[in-house]
């Protein structure tokens, strides 16, 4: 292809694998290139450039990407001038190495060079030289002003308030390729804020791997908390979430938060990932089962009705049957709201890569089934407790049940469907919680009238 110019539009096409990060890689990558003439397609077929954002947490997910990838060889093959780019984690983990072992991609563009993307092409076009780009920058950058281009975001947005993670727990591959932990200056994510803001975003997710440590390391910023409490300010901003949260480094005045800040929602995604202290020891989490719970007390304390969230790992090396008990009971005493579990997977250059007590692959596989089917209990009692309560939904946009369903989210996290108009997206509404299921509530709108709350009986909501 020739470079997008003043009398041509280049075709882009994105795959986004991952977690929020690599979105929010991807919408800023759409942002840097709509500067350049760039526009986003859906049909990969149409594109002129295909970018592949790719995760490599566990096997699988690195797996996911190679095969996507080499499903693109025949499009390339019938279309040389198809420019062919592997982006995020993946790219950053094999770098240059890449581009020898596969001849159909052009570009490898690691964690931090997103912003190199335009040169990237251009150096690629007008020299036919495939390009890998896998250098560590510790500055923000241009990150607000690519946003600022959005033309309509959604009702809820995520906003990266630092990179990498300086943790290492031994299983995590993420410090090695997302490289150390950075703070984004308050003032630049507060701009952000108030931007997306004024641009009717309603609710914000601050993103980054380790969000209590925000700030800790920087003189004259706000901590976590200190952060937080600015953004509560912002003028129209409903809802502020935030993930994930290390429990070490929980402290209380970012507890005291949830009973202080209107607009944070009540719901914190703390991840535990076993219950039992050997193997959180050899996980170097930094914190005891004992530790655990007590963080969980005390913020009951402070908020009794928080939702809490948990990542789960199950067969780390070493993991014996009384290790998976102790996760099991851990469970139980904290009821989680929902749980992502995972099956441990060797991961290149970490530390429990290297660690002997490898748990069989079924051995695993039993373990994960045990521990989700506990956890399909718990969150089925405490989706059915929330059966004719009454909730403030934020309407998110259509339901993936189509029809004239709607989908939204309560402060606590429960996605919630009910019938209503499209007009409601971006609304808070009441939402009488009518039933429970697996993974959602159902709800009818209610209208406010003679200031008492009355469920709509129509099947759509009257609009009034
Ligand atoms: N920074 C976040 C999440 C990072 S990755 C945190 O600290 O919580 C998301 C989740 O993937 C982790 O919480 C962990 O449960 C899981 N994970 C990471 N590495 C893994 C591995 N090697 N095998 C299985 N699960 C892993
Ligand atoms: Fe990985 Fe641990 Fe860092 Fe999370 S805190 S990204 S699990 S090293
Ligand atoms: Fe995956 Fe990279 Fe996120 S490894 S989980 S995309 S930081």
């Amino acid at each position: 292809m020739r470079l997008p110019n003043d009398s041509k539009v280049g075709r882009l096409f994105i795959r986004t694998f991952g977690c929020q990060m690599n979105r929010y890689d991807s919408e800023r990558l759409v942002e840097i290139l709509g500067k350049h003439q760039w526009e986003l397609v859906e049909d990969y077929r149409q594109a002129d450039l295909i970018f592949i954002n790719t995760c490599t947490v566990r096997d699988k997910a690195e797996q996911k990407a190679f095969s996507y990838l080499g499903r693109l060889k025949p499009l390339k093959r019938s279309r040389p001038d198809l420019v062919v780019a592997l982006g995020g984690c993946v790219a950053q983990q094999h770098g240059e190495e890449l581009l020898r072992r596969l001849p159909h991609l052009d570009l490898v563009v690691g964690t931090h060079s997103i912003r190199e993307v335009p040169a990237m092409i251009a150096r690629y076009e007008t020299t036919g030289e495939r390009q890998a780009s896998v250098g560590f920058s510790y500055d923000f950058g241009d990150e607000v002003d690519g946003r600022s281009l959005a033309s309509r975001p959604e009702v809820s947005a995520y906003v990266t308030i630092m990179r990498g993670c300086d943790n290492f727990c031994t299983y995590c591959i993420v410090p090695i390729v997302r490289g150390r932990e950075v703070s984004r200056p308050s003032k630049e994510i507060i701009r952000e804020v108030e931007s997306l803001v004024e641009r009717g975003v309603r609710a914000v997710t601050l993103l980054g791997q380790n969000v209590n440590s925000y700030g800790l390391r920087v003189t004259g910023e706000p901590d976590f908390a200190g952060l937080l409490r600015l953004l509560a300010r912002v003028e129209g901003l409903l809802r502020i979430r935030f993930t994930t949260s290390h429990p070490k480094d929980l402290s209380s005045s970012l507890m005291h938060c949830f009973a202080d800040l209107e607009p944070l929602c009540p719901h914190i995604h703390l991840p535990v990932q076993s219950g039992s202290d050997p193997i959180l020891q050899l996980m170097k989490r930094g914190y005891t089962r004992a530790h655990y719970l007590q963080q969980v007390r005390r913020l009951r304390a402070i908020r009794e009705d928080v939702a809490i969230s948990s990542d789960m790992i199950v067969g780390f090396p070493g993991e014996g049957e009384d290790d998976f008990q102790q996760t099991l009971s851990l469970m139980e005493e904290v009821s989680f709201e929902s749980i992502f579990s995972f099956k441990y997977s060797d991961r290149p250059q970490t530390a429990a890569s290297r660690l002997g007590g490898k748990v069989p692959e079924e051995v695993k596989l039993r373990r994960l089934q045990t521990l989700q089917s506990l956890q399909e209990r718990l969150t089925m009692e405490r989706n059915k407790a929330q059966v004719g309560e009454i909730s403030q939904v934020l309407v998110e946009g259509p339901s993936q049940a189509g029809g004239s369903q709607l989908s939204g989210r309560t402060p606590h996290n429960r996605v919630v469907n009910f019938l209503g108009t499209p007009q409601l997206v971006g609304e808070e509404l009441p939402v009488l919680i009518t039933a429970a299921h697996a993974h959602s509530l159902e709800g009818v709108v209610c209208v406010k009238e003679s200031s008492s709350l009355h469920a709509v009986k129509e099947r759509s909501w009257c609009g009034k």
